[in-house]
């Protein structure tokens, strides 16, 4: 997709479709208030134009509400499209990034490739946010997953032109604009990763499209593989790819900005499994197909990086991805196993791991990559994983799950989430959950009951970042879509990318 700023007049832009965004001015609360669509925008002819609409009852500016006049009066746009974005008062970034998504989305289904956008005008947004917000959702909106069809249609939308108003500062907008495609491309980055199947998508070729994207983004990089982990004495994240014929790949991209020499260093890891079968405490074959998104947080890592090249904070960033198959096999880990986890430095022992279930192997791998990204001086921590399906339980399928051993750092988080507009919920962590992961033949046992599952396992990955501030993203329930939304096309929803790169940010702004 081209984007692009322009400041002509919206009567005056030549398109087949003009989209702006309209929402609910009604304040009163009583049974009888009717709604009162009021478009965000200051543009008198394009007020007049859906005057007759907004004023019909029949359009209530709901959440990602659309109407579609024809041939407006006095504007050279073929069609203008009128997307609703909820109560006026609440007008946030999240709101208008989602219609712009759907926007682009109404386009599809009707064969039209291009379109602009009048930049939403609010009291609660300024222009910056705004742009940034519509090109995030304009880029996301244009994703779809259905790449291996035969007779594939190409509905991407090739054009994106963003109207704004004369007088607003064109250099700051067009940052704005630069770093919402940015991010928008990122998380696709990491969707277009996420929707491989993985026959298609293997630890190795994972771990090539990480380096040719290291490449092209300027970040440094390495990718290992079954050497490195036994040389790295990783005997958890060995014991999860030993099942397999396909070998692991341990990917480490580095993000080193010039002149920053000192202060934190950030460790990103995330888990790569690029199927999860349960190995030898096999999955139900229902549902089975949809392991292919378990390294989703592997993934969140990579288009995380790719926008941290871009954007350029002036923070080092190292990213770690763990990226094995979980496989049943003669050469499998079985329940029972003990296996020795990566030591922090040579002279400690690694702890030793009870398994009890090997369906409960992303902990396995990111207890050894957590260690390494110690190892390789990272002094802040945050992990991305389709961990646990009681996440999914807990939280339902609208909050992540977000755990940490650190007020300050994940009050950092918190702060991102107010900029990304992704939704994350912190979760407990405590003695009492660590308790429950306590073996009787080692240290501690991979699984902890039918109880609080989410939070034994992020306790599991306590054990390893140790006093290191730590941040713990459990994604199971929402890096994956079920059902198409107006914004976004169903499948990978490349949660967490946006909501990392700002927390990184946040020790660097530049
Ligand atoms: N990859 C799964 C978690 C998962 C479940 C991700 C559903 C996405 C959707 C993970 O490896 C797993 O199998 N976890 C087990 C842990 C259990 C054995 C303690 C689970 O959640 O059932
Ligand atoms: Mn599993
Ligand atoms: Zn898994």
């Amino acid at each position: 997709m081209q984007t692009e700023l322009i400041f002509d007049s919206p009567a005056d832009i030549e398109t087949e479709l003009l989209a702006v965004l309209a929402a609910d001015s009604q304040t009163a609360k009583t049974a009888d208030a009717k709604p009162a669509p009021v478009l965000l925008t200051a543009n008198e002819a394009l007020k007049a134009a859906a005057a007759a609409v907004l004023e019909s009852g029949e359009y209530k500016a709901g959440v990602n509400e659309t109407v579609l006049l024809y041939a407006p009066d006095g504007f050279r746009a073929k069609r203008l499209l009128i997307v609703g974005v909820g109560k006026l008062a609440k007008v946030k970034a999240h709101a208008v990034r989602n219609a712009a998504g759907t926007a682009v989305r109404f386009l599809k289904p009707r064969g039209i490739r291009e379109l602009a956008l009048a930049l939403p005008e609010s009291e609660l947004l300024n222009p910056s946010q705004a742009a940034r917000a519509v090109a995030e959702g304009a880029v996301i909106g244009d994703f779809d997953a259905d790449t291996y069809k035969s007779d594939r249609k190409d509905v991407s939308v090739a054009r994106f032109r963003l109207a704004c108003p004369e007088s607003a500062g064109k250099a700051a907008l067009e940052a704005a604009l630069d770093e919402g495609v940015i991010l928008g491309e990122s998380q696709n980055f990491a969707r277009s990763l996420v929707n491989e199947p993985g026959n298609k998508l293997t630890p190795t070729i994972l771990g090539q499209r990480a380096a040719e994207m290291a490449q092209a983004a300027g970040l440094g990089w390495d990718v290992y593989s079954t050497e490195k982990l036994h040389e790295l004495k990783m005997g958890a994240f060995w014991s999860v790819s030993q099942g397999s014929a396909e070998p692991p790949a341990l990917i480490v991209l580095r993000y080193e900005p010039d002149g920053v020499t000192e202060g934190p260093v950030l460790g990103l890891v995330g888990k790569g499994i690029t199927f999860d079968t349960g190995g030898i405490s096999i999955k139900p074959s229902e549902n089975m197909e949809k392991m292919k998104y378990d390294m989703a947080g592997g993934a969140a890592m990579l288009g995380a990086m790719r926008a941290i090249a871009l954007l350029k904070p002036k923070v080092r960033v190292i990213a770690v991805v763990c990226a094995a198959e979980n496989m049943p096999d003669g050469k499998a880990y079985k329940p029972g196993d003990v296996v020795t986890a990566m030591p922090i430095t040579a002279d400690k022992p690694g702890k030793t791991i009870e398994i009890i279930n090997t369906d409960a192997e992303g902990r396995l791998v990111l207890a050894d990559g957590i260690t390494y990204a110690r190892q390789l001086g990272a002094t802040h921590l945050i992990d991305a994983a389709t961990l646990t399906g009681a996440i999914g339980v807990a939280l339902g399928l609208v909050n992540a799950g977000a755990f940490s051993n650190d007020d300050a750092t994940f009050a950092k988080f918190e702060e991102a989430l107010k900029i990304s507009g992704e939704k994350f919920w912190r979760m407990p962590l405590g003695e009492e959950y660590a308790d429950q992961i306590k073996s009787d033949i080692g240290d501690i046992k991979n699984t902890g009951g039918r109880h609080g599952g989410a939070c034994t396992a992020a306790e599991f990955l306590h054990v390893f970042a140790e006093e290191t501030p730590w941040i713990h993203l459990d994604i199971a329930g929402l890096a994956w879509i079920d059902d198409a939304r107006p914004y976004i096309a169903k499948g990978p929803s490349g949660v967490a990318v946006r909501s990392i790169v700002e927390w990184v940010r946040s020790y660097g702004a530049a």
